[in-house]
């Protein structure tokens, strides 16, 4: 790789082949994307906010791209704001209700939701809120009449529950939950991180209060999220100072990357339908071809509503992080329990949560797949992973001749 000389370039080592399935953790940038964003990081580097026409014009990019985000989502305009992060836009839906309310506010989410959810959640109850997290079945989802029988007499009640879990894939029944919410009167906040450009989000038909997106989830980059707020519902902004996204999030817009975001909407809104029929091919050839050929082997999730591009398969008697550090010698990127709680050896919560075996909980991984993954790479990954499998198999102390669920 040729890179500009200067003492904060690191050496980047000649990758050999590369597969990359971590598409859950972050995606490869568009080119059509970065061609959108390439001006704004040059001559195009107005504030939107000021009042000269240099500044003027560059307004205009953002309202146009204001208009596609609003457009993917089939909301209204100014029900959009861009923020840095998903992160950012969970935390300024849950905290941001909160502050409205001042006390006594029931938050209901789920013991799957990504950290970016549950901590705030958690600092509610920290605060003297009261905090629920639903339980979650085999399959990872929840059930609706433990959720209604949370609501029942509340007042100010702040539901949270993702449209699909990043690590299995399992979506949620959003349109069914959102109903229930209206039933009761509460706010609906969904993360729809992981379904942004893998199935299609319209918040007329499924009518949910707020949502959260991240650009470098879909193809554009990273820094820069969609935070969706329904027109009248209740909740105080997240970040004060100035009065940019019309006061309710303040920071000079981050125009080339509002551009890229806007630009990966509209590739995600012509080009999916073609897309998921594409991914659900490739992942469910990947899937196949993984059960033939490693013994012991489940597939974690509900594979009857299923992000198209997320495999999730526990290996058991063997540890998902000595697979992926192996499939990464070979060039094959993937990932065990989300991306932000590698570097621990705890399991991941959202696999315990569903109640996975014990013998199958450590040997958990993720395939992720993306626009950009072909055939080849599947043919790829089936030819290396079974060896690998086979190998850590034999050096394991357990198997099932030796399951450490029976000793006594
Ligand atoms: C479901 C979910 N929510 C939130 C996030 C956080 O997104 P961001 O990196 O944009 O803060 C992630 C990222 O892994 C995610 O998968």
């Amino acid at each position: 790789m040729n890179h500009p000389k200067g003492y904060f370039w690191y050496n980047i080592l000649p990758m050999k082949k590369t597969v990359y399935l971590d598409n859950n953790a972050t995606t490869r940038i568009a080119p059509e994307v970065r061609d959108v964003m390439q001006p704004f990081f040059g001559e195009l580097y107005g504030n939107p906010s000021s009042m000269h026409a240099f500044g003027g014009q560059v307004s205009k990019f953002v309202t146009r791209a204001r208009e596609e985000v609003a457009q993917f989502i089939n909301c209204s305009p100014d029900e959009v704001i861009f923020t840095s992060c998903a992160t950012e836009s969970d935390n300024s839906a849950i905290r941001g209700a909160a502050d409205w309310h001042g006390t006594g506010m029931k938050v209901i989410t789920t013991a799957v939701e990504h950290p970016a959810v549950l901590q705030p959640c958690r600092r509610l109850k920290a605060l003297g809120h009261e905090e629920v997290e639903l339980p979650v079945d085999g399959k990872g989802q929840i059930d609706l009449e433990r959720l209604r029988a949370e609501l029942k007499g509340t007042k100010n009640a702040l539901v949270s529950i993702m449209w699909a879990n990043n690590e299995t894939g399992t979506v949620f029944p959003v349109e069914e939950i959102a109903g229930i919410c209206k039933e009761y009167g509460a706010t609906f906040h969904t993360d729809a991180v992981q379904v942004a450009g893998k199935i299609p989000v319209d918040v007329k038909k499924v009518p949910v209060d707020m949502l959260s997106m991240s650009g470098h989830k879909f193809h554009a980059p990273k820094g820069v999220g969609i935070f969706y707020v329904r027109r009248g519902t209740k909740i105080k902004p997240f970040m004060l100072g100035g009065h940019q996204e019309a006061g309710r999030r303040a920071g000079t817009e981050n125009v080339p990357y509002i551009l890229g975001i806007a630009k990966a909407c509209e590739l995600s809104r012509t080009g999916m339908e073609a897309e998921a029929v594409q991914l659900t091919k490739l992942r469910d050839r990947l899937e196949k071809g993984i059960l033939e050929t490693c013994p012991d082997t489940i597939v974690n999730g509900d594979r009857s509503h299923r992000l198209p591009n997320t495999l999730n398969v526990s290996f058991e008697y063997i540890e998902g992080e000595a697979i992926a550090y192996h499939l990464s010698d070979e060039g094959i990127c993937i990932s065990t329990g989300s991306a932000c709680a590698s570097g621990s050896l705890d399991p991941s919560h959202v696999i315990r949560a569903m109640g996975v075996p014990f013998i199958a909980v450590h040997g958990s991984v993720r395939f992720s797949l993306s626009r950009y993954n072909t055939d080849a790479d599947i043919d790829y990954v089936l030819e290396k992973l079974p060896p690998v499998i086979k190998n850590l198999r034999e050096l394991s102390p357990f198997g099932p001749e030796n399951d450490p669920t029976t000793f006594s």
